[in-house]
């Protein structure tokens, strides 16, 4: 929209001039033809923007060719949507794999070589680390295959085909109006189709609901087990700019990492071996050192995670009101208090990066989310397509006509239940001696079960013994002891009576509210404070003895919790959402029919999606425009500051100097990240950005802080997703690293 208003601004201005120059001078002048000329190319122009699509949007692999290849090609796309999804022949899809739980990666060699980002990476390249090598700090390089390390755990998965499997999981199960036994039909359907699907192959297959459950889409999935780790730069160059710069444009992380993956000798996956061998993949993206340029068609493939692009206006209000700032809120505390000690304290600080880094990022996040969609006025405007909903609706009757009636009853009790849903789960169980005293919870219940066995009793303290060591490696319980003296005064101040799990109740007795002398008293008395003490415990306590574990105060105020949440908060809490997602599928299909015209794309489901947009820069605010690439130039004039966030080693330093760039850079300058209006989400770190010929030119890595609410609503003037030039990231490996070897690999267009 702005994008059409600046054009027409720019057209009304030329028509003044030109009107201005009519009167001056003849038509027939030289400079009057040029801007006559001018003025019609301008107005083509902003037909062809009128008629360009909208770049919001993850769309369906399957879906590419009958409802975005027309799209992509006017945003400049040259191949076809056969190419980058095919059964017939290999296509792009089959070198995208999802890396681990959470992460996207792309195959970029004939020998199984892998691209993701550093920060997907980095708790392996944590694991492999030790003060000797520290992989973190120095990065690591493989010099041959066989120095390539093994990482236990890490999966990637690939998509081998997907289908509408709608019709069967619907099976029998239109005449059930019970919604949970209508749920439990279908689930039944869905683990019967997927057996039948997998059966006698290697395959993997899963059933995944789109849009609230009315759509069901089966993916056949291949997944490897053995994936090496063959180089990654340092985290100062990897994760340049930390914190600071986390989810923020402009951006100089070379986020990138290289994997191998290995496969038996029949390339099938195969568990970690030292017999395997580098898979060899159907499809490998060829890299190109072009670059980009403003307005050049991009597109990202990956996983991205969830959105909640079609929620009714009263959750859109509960998160503007409500759930960011309570999170906000606590957080802002949390990291307050961990930042500090952390200052104060080396070992503190190794010992809370990870956690802080995680608080942070959601913090973050969650404020930039708050913001931009109060800036966008997005209840409001969920109003108006609600109000627009109703008048169709009501020539529609039912089931559409009371669609919004019933969202407003549902969310009138359900928003209350939020609140205190959110404020146990961030407040209460952001406090790691009550998150860790859950764990005993089984304990206790085992104890008290008539027909549990010694066996059982025993199996649970195994399964906590197994991970005392990791929890207390990174525990200070002088930090935790703060943390939970500002959070439960934060839960008593923001909940009402019915919200507080009973254990507030004697806290006002003993403590006339007294927090942090609550808190001295619990953390004074619990064995869960070290290490030693939960050994003992476990070691003394039978299941006919477990009054030590009763007696604990950190125990009761978990307990005390876990009852509030999980007796009375949750099952209420998981009632009211169902009946939310049930009208929230009905609304689609009615909004469907409504504009037929428009084309729909499902929220995020961690499937394999395409998005495509263009290189485009934007205004963060009134009065600043923010360019679209960033250069090494900018990681030199940050390491100038004085946050740590900002160092960078010497020799980064050194190659700049020399403007020693080889073939990555360009007339002096070398490129390091850049824009575009892909709609991406988490989920979708490391995958690759690709160019209209479908060659590899970055790395997705983060989204601006100005359009991180779309994953509630897209604005086409803020929302960016932010990638590395790959061309920053081969100059990474072939002149940093020295490690150019690899890139014998690699299909490399100049
Ligand atoms: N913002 C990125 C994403 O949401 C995470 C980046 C990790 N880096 C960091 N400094 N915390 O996953
Ligand atoms: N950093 C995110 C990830 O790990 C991507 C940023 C986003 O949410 O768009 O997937």
């Amino acid at each position: 929209m702005l994008r059409n208003f600046s054009l027409c601004k720019f057209e009304i201005l030329i028509t003044i001039a030109l009107f201005r120059n009519k009167i001056k001078n003849t038509m027939c002048n030289k400079r009057n033809r040029l801007l006559v000329f001018l003025f019609c190319t301008l107005l083509l122009a902003h037909k062809a923007v009128l008629a360009t699509p909208p770049d919001e949007g993850m769309w369906l692999p399957i879906l590419l060719k009958e409802l975005n290849e027309e799209d992509m090609k006017k945003r400049g796309f040259r191949l076809s949507a056969e190419d980058i999804y095919s059964v017939n022949k290999s296509s792009m899809k089959d070198a995208i794999g999802r890396f681990g739980g959470g992460c996207t990666s792309a195959i970029i060699s004939n020998e199984g070589l892998l691209l993701t980002n550093h920060h997907c990476a980095h708790s392996y390249i944590q694991y492999l680390s030790s003060v000797q090598n520290d992989y973190l700090k120095n990065g690591f390089w493989a010099r041959t295959k066989s120095e390539e390390l093994p990482c236990p755990g890490l999966t990637v998965t690939f998509i081998v085909s997907m289908e509408d499997v709608t019709k069967k999981v619907l099976e029998n199960t239109d005449n059930i109006t019970d919604e949970l036994q209508k749920q439990a039909k279908i689930n039944q359907n869905i683990a019967q189709i997927e057996k039948e699907a997998s059966k006698g192959t290697h395959y993997k297959a899963r059933i995944s609901p789109f849009y609230y459950g009315a759509e069901y889409y089966m993916f056949i999935t291949e997944v490897f087990t053995d994936v090496r780790l063959v180089g990654a730069p340092p985290e100062k160059i990897g994760q340049f700019g930390g914190d600071t710069d986390n989810w923020v444009w402009p951006r100089h992380g070379a986020d990138f990492a290289i994997f191998r993956i290995y496969a038996g000798a029949d390339n099938k996956p195969a568990p970690y071996s030292q017999t395997n061998v580098p898979y060899k993949p159907k499809y490998v993206f060829p890299i190109s050192l072009q670059g980009v340029q403003k307005g050049d068609f991009t597109m990202v493939m990956g996983f991205p995670g969830r959105t909640f692009e079609y929620l009714p206006s009263q959750d859109v209000e509960m998160n503007v009101k409500m759930t960011n700032p309570a999170i906000i809120r606590i957080r802002e505390e949390r990291l307050k208090i961990i930042d500090l000690a952390m200052r104060l304290s080396d070992t503190v600080r190794i010992k809370y990066s990870a956690k802080y880094a995680g608080i942070s990022n959601g913090y973050k996040k969650t404020t930039g989310q708050l913001n931009g969609l109060v800036r966008l006025e997005a209840v409001k405007r969920k109003q108006e397509l609600e109000a627009q909903f109703q008048t169709w609706a009501n020539t529609q009757g039912e089931p559409y006509k009371s669609i919004l009636p019933g969202f407003a009853n549902v969310y009138a009790t359900l928003s209350k239940l939020n609140l205190a849903s959110v404020y146990i789960n961030e407040a209460i169980f952001g406090i790691e001696i009550l998150n860790y005293a859950t764990n005993f919870i089984e304990l206790e219940e085992i104890a008290k079960k008539e027909n549990s066995t010694d066996h059982d009793f025993e199996e649970a303290k195994r399964k906590i013994a197994s991970s005392v060591h990791a929890h207390f490696k990174d525990y200070e319980p002088r930090v935790d002891r703060k943390v939970m003296t500002a959070l439960l005064q934060i839960y008593y101040e923001n909940t009402t009576k019915d919200a507080q799990p009973t254990i507030f109740t004697e806290i006002e007795k003993k403590y006339k509210n007294d927090f942090a002398e609550f808190s001295k008293y619990v953390f004074s008395k619990s064995f869960m404070t070290n290490e030693n003490d939960v050994n003992k415990f476990l070691e003394k306590t039978n299941k006919k003895n477990i009054q030590k574990l009763l007696d604990d105060p950190a125990y009761q105020v978990a307990k005390s919790m876990w009852n509030k949440y999980y007796r009375e908060i949750k099952p209420e809490y998981d009632k009211l959402s169902a009946e939310a997602r049930r009208l929230n599928k009905i609304y689609i299909e009615g909004l469907r029919k409504m504009l037929p015209e428009k084309k729909f794309y499902p929220d995020a489901n961690s499937t394999l999606r395409v998005t495509f947009g263009i290189i485009s820069d934007y205004e963060p605010r009134d009065g600043v425009r923010y360019e679209w690439f960033t250069t090494l130039d900018g990681i030199i004039e940050k390491s100038k500051s004085l946050n740590p966030d900002y160092e960078v080693p010497e020799k980064l330093k050194e190659l700049h100097a020399k403007k020693d760039y080889g073939r990555y850079g360009k007339n002096g300058v070398l490129y390091t990240c850049f824009i575009g209006t892909n709609h991406t989400t988490g989920g979708n770190s490391g995958s690759p950005a690709l160019n209209r010929d479908g060659h590899l030119v970055g790395i997705n890595f983060d989204r601006n802080w100005e359009g991180t609410m779309s994953d509630i609503m897209y604005d086409p003037a803020k929302t960016r997703n932010i990638m590395v030039d790959i061309r920053y990231v081969l100059f990474i490996i072939d002149k940093y690293a020295g490690a150019g070897y690899l890139l014998n690999e690699m299909k490399i267009i100049e």
